[in-house]
């Protein structure tokens, strides 16, 4: 699929990104409030921007780690066969985790990374992601915080690319094909 031309409507503001990732850390830290330590795994790539934000509203002692779990190609097309290409630095068992994605889609990427750290024995296994399309999903998968439910558009910006492009992006916006 060559798309080569396309525009990019804003969807969510950067203003409206800032003040969701403030209410979601407050919900988050007040969950929390009890840990000794919250390790923050961030889902590679697409999470570094939020998990950035994130973190840094987050009134509670953190660690962060990532885990990179092969998702799209250079299509829009959701591939159903995960894996992972980088497995987190640190141990879990015993821990507190909060998982940080950045779209749940079809939801076999955070299903699968939740059943691999499951298996790990963590204390708390909690998940954050920052725009959930509830129409596209195929496993029974649900974030426990959501930043925003959207609708079945691609979208790209604050971290999230179209062919590794746009992630600089400060708001989120839909991609529409013009050829
Ligand atoms: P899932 O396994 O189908 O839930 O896909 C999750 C991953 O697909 C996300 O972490 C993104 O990396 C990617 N993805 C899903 N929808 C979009 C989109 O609209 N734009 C860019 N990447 C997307």
């Amino acid at each position: 699929m060559d798309h080569s031309n396309y525009e990019i409507d804003e969807m969510i503001s950067a203003k409206s990104i800032a003040a969701r990732v403030e209410t979601l850390a407050k919900e988050i830290s007040a969950y929390f409030a009890d840990t000794d330590k919250l390790i923050v795994v961030g889902l590679l790539r697409g999470s570094f921007v939020f998990i950035a934000d994130l973190v840094r509203e987050l009134d509670l002692p953190v660690e962060v780690d990532f885990l990179e779990a092969s998702s799209y190609g250079n299509t829009t097309e959701s591939s159903r066969e995960v894996r992972i290409l980088k497995d987190l630095r640190g141990e879990i068992e015993g821990r507190d985790i909060l998982v940080v994605e950045d779209i749940v889609d079809t939801g076999h990427t955070l299903d699968h990374v939740l059943h691999l750290l499951q298996s790990r024995k963590p204390k708390r296994l909690m998940t954050c992601a920052l725009l959930d399309k509830p129409s596209r999903r195929e496993t029974g998968v649900k974030a426990d915080w959501t930043g925003f439910e959207i609708e079945d558009k691609f979208v790209v910006g604050y971290g999230i690319d179209y062919a590794q492009r746009n992630r600089n992006l400060p708001h989120i916006g839909a991609v529409r094909f013009t050829s």
